[in-house]
């Protein structure tokens, strides 16, 4: 497997100093915002490049500032199916627990190293749906299967498009 690093996302207090730094100072958009399962925490999506649907993330649920960052997740991604599959396999076999979420843009296993750090390896699916979006997946099922359900799940949702006319959108974001 091959695992390309993605995004990362930190825990922070507070959203607006967040933005006005990551948008003013460093040149980031904001390509999504919400509350993560409809009730909250809020978290921000933010990128340059339009092939990252986030480079960067934000979930707003840090108590304090004492230390000096506080990582919520690093992502990878996987360019094969197989690969996910890959993945869960090599947890499995070291009794590791993995969490399958579907983003709808991606078939994602979560997961900790052995300090609990939490790490993400997401699969990209052929769409864009408005973030943020959690659905568990089986992950027994087979890629022709999965990319069905993600379809069937995701297709009613807020902005669900192919996800090369969503990348148009983003450059042409202001
Ligand atoms: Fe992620």
């Amino acid at each position: 497997m091959k695992l390309e690093v993605s995004h990362t996302i930190l825990n922070i207090k507070d959203s607006n100093i967040i933005i006005e730094f990551y948008s003013k100072v460093l040149g980031f958009k904001v390509s999504d915002q919400g509350l993560i399962g409809g009730a909250g925490p809020e978290i921000i999506f933010m990128s340059q490049d339009e092939n990252e649907h986030h480079q960067i993330g934000f979930s707003v649920q840090r108590e304090n500032l004492d230390h000096s960052t506080q990582l919520n997740h690093i992502s990878f991604r996987v360019r094969t199916f197989d690969e996910v599959q890959e993945v869960k396999n090599a947890l499995e076999a070291k009794d590791f627990e993995y969490l399958p979420l579907c983003h709808g843009n991606s078939l994602s296993l979560y997961f900790n190293d052995p300090e609990g750090n939490t790490l993400e390896v997401f699969f990209d699916t052929p769409w864009h749906v408005i973030q943020p979006q959690t659905e568990i997946w089986d992950t027994n099922m087979t890629e022709d299967e999965a990319l069905k359900w993600v379809e069937l799940t995701f297709k009613d949702k807020p902005d669900f498009s192919k996800i090369e006319d969503s990348k148009k959108e983003f450059v042409n974001r202001t």
